[in-house]
C-alpha cells in the first residue's frame, strides 16, 4: 500500500509500503493512484514527493505477482497519469530504485537520489525488459547508447554515475527524503513543460540502421539463445524510430512475447532459486539461519596455488586479515605479487582501496593459532590434507573453524583427523575464487549447524551464493558433471568430433562446449584423479591403456590416451583442441584428434555413425539430470532449487534455460524418463543412464512443477 501525509505545508508525500523492497504489488499500485489522487485534489498541495519505506524507494515489479492474474491498476498508465499532473512530483531515492522502481521515477518531473542508491533497469536478467515506458523514456533521457547498454545488460549504477548520466538531477548526502522535500518547496510553481520525458525527442545515432545493427549482433552473440536482450534492442530501436505513442506500443508487444515465453519463466525461477538456498535446513533439522554463524575476523589460507591466491583476495576484499601460507620462500613470493597484482585490478574496477595491509604472507604455520577459520587450498591430495588438518588441530585455538577447499573429497576423513571433527567444513570454491559468485559449503556427517552457518556466512561476506551441500565424491557440481563429461566420450567413440558435441551444448548456451572446458580446466587433472580411482592406468606406455570396460562397466579411455601423449590442454597448447601456443586461448580443430579418433574406432572395431545435436543434448544433458534426481534421492542437495543455482552460477548453464532440474521440468518429465530408458537399453553397462527411482516417482505423480518436488521427495524418504 501507500501512505499519504502533507509536510513542510504544501507538499504532498506518498511513501510506499511493501516490505522488503517496496515492490509495485496490486495494493501499491492502487495506492499512488489514489494518493496522487488526493495530492492532486488538495489545493493546499502544490508539489508531491514519492518516497519508499524503510530507506527503500522501491524494487520494481512484483515479480511474485508474474505467475499469476494480474489485478489492480496497470503500471503504464499509473506513470503517465503522474508524469501528466499539472503539480510537480519528485521522486526521493533512497536505497533502491530498480525496474519499475526506476520507471516510477522516470516518470515523476524530477529525481533526487541518496549518495547510496543503486538505480537500472534489470529486467533482461529475469527474462523480460522495462515494460512500463522505462525503454522508451530513458532513451530520451539519457540518449541511446547509455540506455542500450543499461537497459541489455540490466546493469546497477551508483547514484554518482545516475548523476553524471544524467538520471537524476541531484545526488545528496543526507536524507534523500528531506532533500526531496526542499527541492519540491523551490520547484512548486515551476514550469513543467520540460520536465515530462515522454515529450522529448528521442536523440537519434548518427547512422540509425547500422548502429542498431551492430548492437544486435553483439548482443546476440553475449546471449547464448537469451530473448529478452535481444527484444530489449528491439523496443530501444522504436524509441529512436517512432514517435513515443508507437514506441509504447512496440514495447507493450515484446513484452507480451517474452512474458509467457519460457525463457522468462525460467529465469524468474532462477531469481527466487538463488534466494530459496539462504533458507536451507540439515538433514537433521537444524537451520544453518537460526543457528548462529561466529564471527570471522581473521582468517588463515594455506596453500597460494590458483585457488588459495584467489580465496586470499576474496577474504581479504571482504574486508577479513588475512594470514597467507606457503611453504617455500619463493612460491610465497611469487604468490605474493600475483596476489597484490589481483587486489589491484579488482580495487581499480570496483573503485575501492586495495587493501594490501589485509594480507600477511608467511610459511609459519604456527600463525594458525590466532585466526577464526582457517582455508586449506593445496591441491587435491588427501594425505596431504590430513597431514595439513592433524597439523591445525594442534595449533588452532578452540573454537577455530577448519576449512577445506576441496572439489570432492570426503570432508568426514579430514574431520576425524581433528580434536573437533564438528568443526570441519568444506568450501568448494570455484576458479578464479575471488571472481565466481558459486560456493558450495559442504557439511559431513559431523560437522554442526553453527560450522556450516559461519561457512555459509563467509561466503555471504565475501558476495557469493553459498549452497550447502551434502558430503558425497564430488558433492552437487562435479558429481552431476561425471556423467555428462562419460556420456561426451562415449559420443566421440560412436563417431562425433569435439566440434560437434561443443557445438550442441553452446547452441544450447552453454558458455563452453565439455571438451573447451576440459582443455582450459587442465585434462591431466582428471587424469590424476582417474588414475587414483584406478581407473586410468598408472604408467601404461604411451597407447596401451585402451581397455573399454573398467570395473564392470563401460568406459572411455580417450582422455587418459591423451594426457599420455602429453596433451594436457590449453596449458600445452594441445588438447582436445589445437592452440597456437601454449597457454593460447583460440581452439582450433586439430586434425590429429580427427585420424587419432578414426585410429582408436579402428582397433577397437567400432562403426562411427552421424549424429545430430539433438542426440549430443540429450545423451549429455540427461544423464547429467538423471544424477541430479539421485543427488535428490541420497539427500545431498536440499531441494532442486539448490541444484539449478549451483549450476548457473558455478558451470555455466544457462540462466535462460532455469537451471538442469528446471530444465527437465520444461521439456517434461516423461520424456526425459523415456528418453533415458531409450538410451539405457541401447548401452545398458553404462549404469549413468539407468533412471531414477525419483524421476518414476514423479512422473508417476503427474510430474509435478518443479517447486512441488519436495512433497515427493518427502514421501520417498519415509518409503525408504
Ligand atoms: N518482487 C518481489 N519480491 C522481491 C522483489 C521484487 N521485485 N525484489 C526482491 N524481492 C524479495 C526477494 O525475493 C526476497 O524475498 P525472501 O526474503 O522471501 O527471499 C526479499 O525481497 C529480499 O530480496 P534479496 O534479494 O534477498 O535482498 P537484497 O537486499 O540482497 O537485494 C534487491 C534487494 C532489490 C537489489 C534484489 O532483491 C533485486 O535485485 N530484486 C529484483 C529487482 C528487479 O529485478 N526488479 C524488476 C522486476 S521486473
Amino acid at each position: 500500500m501507500a501512505l499519504y501525509t502533507r509536510v513542510s505545508g504544501s507538499v504532498g508525500m506518498i511513501t510506499l509500503q511493501n516490505p522488503p523492497v517496496n515492490a509495485l504489488s496490486a495494493a501499491v499500485r492502487q495506492g499512488i493512484v489514489d494518493m496522487m489522487d488526493k495530492a492532486l485534489g488538495d489545493p493546499k498541495v502544490k508539489s508531491v514527493v514519492i518516497c519508499g519505506q524503510n530507506g527503500r524507494f522501491c524494487g520494481g515489479a512484483d515479480i511474485r505477482e508474474f505467475s499469476g492474474n494480474m489485478t489492480g491498476p496497470p503500471l503504464v498508465p499509473m506513470i503517465h497519469s503522474m508524469e501528466s499532473a499539472a503539480k510537480p512530483v519528485v521522486a526521493a531515492i533512497e536505497g533502491i530504485a530498480l525496474g519499475g522502481g526506476l520507471e516510477l521515477a522516470l516518470g515523476c518531473h524530477y529525481r533526487i537520489a541518496h549518495s547510496k542508491a543503486r538505480l537500472g533497469l534489470p529486467e533482461v536478467q529475469l527474462g523480460l525488459l522495462p515494460a512500463a515506458g522505462g525503454s522508451q523514456r530513458l532513451p530520451r533521457l539519457i540518449g541511446v547508447p547509455a540506455a542500450l547498454e543499461l537497459i541489455t545488460t540490466g546493469r546497477h549504477v551508483t547514484a554518482a554515475e545516475a548523476l553524471q548520466l544524467g538520471i537524476v538531477d541531484e545526488v545528496t548526502e543526507q536524507n534523500a527524503v528531506d532533500a526531496a522535500v526542499k527541492f519540491a518547496l523551490r520547484v512548486a510553481d515551476a514550469s513543467l513543460d520540460a520536465r515530462r520525458i515522454s515529450t522529448f525527442p528521442c536523440p537519434r545515432p548518427p547512422a540509425t540502421d547500422a548502429f542498431f545493427e551492430r548492437a544486435m549482433q553483439q548482443v546476440r552473440q553475449n546471449a547464448r539463445g537469451a530473448v529478452a536482450p535481444v527484444a530489449c534492442v528491439q523496443a530501444v530501436r522504436a524509441a529512436a524510430t517512432l514517435p513515443y505513442a508507437q514506441g509504447m506500443e512496440r514495447e507493450k508487444e515484446l513484452m507480451a512475447t517474452l512474458f509467457t515465453s519460457g525463457q522468462a519463466r525460467a529465469q524468474q525461477h532462477c531469481f527466487f532459486a538463488q534466494r530459496a538456498v539462504n533458507r536451507w535446513s540439515m538433514p537433521n533439522g537444524a537451520r544453518w539461519d537460526t543457528s548462529k554463524p561466529r564471527p570471522v575476523r581473521k582468517a588463515m589460507v594455506i596453500g597460494l596455488g590458483t585457488m588459495g591466491r584467489g580465496i586470499t583476495v576474496a577474504l581479504a576484499q571482504a574486508g577479513l586479515s588475512v594470514v597467507a601460507l606457503e611453504t617455500t620462500e619463493k612460491q610465497l613470493m611469487e604468490a605474493k605479487q600475483a596476489v597484490s597484482g589481483m587486489l589491484e585490478r579488482t580495487a581499480k574496477r570496483r573503485a575501492v582501496a586495495p587493501g594490501f595491509d589485509k594480507v600477511r604472507y608467511s610459511r609459519d604455520m604456527r600463525l594458525a593459532a590466532d585466526v577464526d577459520l582457517v582455508i586449506e587450498a593445496v591441491f587435491e591430495d588427501m594425505p596431504l590434507k590430513k597431514k595439513i588438518f592433524q597439523q591445525l588441530s594442534s595449533v588452532c585455538k578452540p573454537g577455530t573453524l577448519l576449512c577445506t577447499n576441496t572439489s570432492g573429497l570426503d570432508i568426514d576423513q579430514l574431520a576425524s583427523q581433528t580434536r573437533n571433527p564438528e568443526l570441519v567444513v568444506g568450501m568448494h570454491f570455484f576458479a578464479p575464487a575471488h571472481v565466481m559468485k558459486l560456493l558450495e559449503v559442504v557439511y559431513g556427517p559431523r560437522s554442526s549447524p553453527t560450522a556450516v552457518a559461519t561457512a555459509m556466512q563467509l561466503g555471504k561476506q565475501m558476495g557469493k551464493v553459498s549452497v550447502a551441500v551434502g558430503n558425497c565424491r564430488g558433492f552437487v557440481g562435479n558429481r552431476m558433471l561425471k556423467p555428462y563429461l562419460e556420456q561426451a566420450f562415449f559420443l566421440l567413440e560412436e563417431g562425433a568430433t569435439p566440434e560437434l558435441v561443443d557445438g550442441a551444448l553452446e547452441e544450447f548456451g552453454f558458455a563452453m562446449g565439455v571438451f573447451r572446458m576440459s582443455d582450459l580446466s587442465g585434462l591431466d587433472v582428471a587424469w590424476r584423479i582417474r588414475k587414483a580411482d584406478e581407473l586410468a592406468v598408472t604408467d601404461a606406455p604411451a597407447g596401451q591403456s585402451t581397455a573399454r570396460s573398467r570395473q564392470g562397466r563401460r568406459y572411455s579411455p580417450l582422455g587418459d590416451l591423451l594426457c599420455e601423449q602429453g596433451r594436457f590442454g590449453q596449458k600445452t597448447g594441445l588438447g582436445w583442441y589445437r592452440y597456437d601456443e601454449p597457454a593460447g586461448r583460440v581452439a582450433k580443430p586439430d586434425p590429429w584428434i580427427q585420424d587419432f579418433l578414426e585410429r582408436y574406432r579402428a582397433q577397437h572395431a567400432l562403426v562411427a555413425r552421424r549424429m545430430d545435436h539433438q542426440e549430443v543434448l540429450e545423451r549429455c544433458l540427461y544423464s547429467l539430470i538423471n544424477e541430479g534426481f539421485r543427488i535428490l534421492e541420497d539427500g545431498i542437495a536440499a531441494g532442486p532449487e539448490d541444484i539449478d543455482v549451483i549450476y548457473v552460477l558455478g558451470y555455466g548453464w544457462p540462466r535462460h534455460r532455469g537451471g538442469p532440474m528446471f530444465y527437465a521440468g520444461m521439456v517434461g518429465l516423461a520424456r526425459v524418463l523415456e528418453r533415458l530408458e531409450h538410451f539405457h537399453r541401447e548401452h545398458p553397462d553404462v549404469p549413468g543412464l539407468q533412471p531414477s527411482n525419483l524421476l518414476r516417482k514423479l512422473v508417476a505423480s503427474g510430474s509435478p512443477p518443479v517447486h512441488r518436488w519436495k512433497e515427493v521427495i518427502k514421501k520417498l524418504h519415509s518409503q525408504l
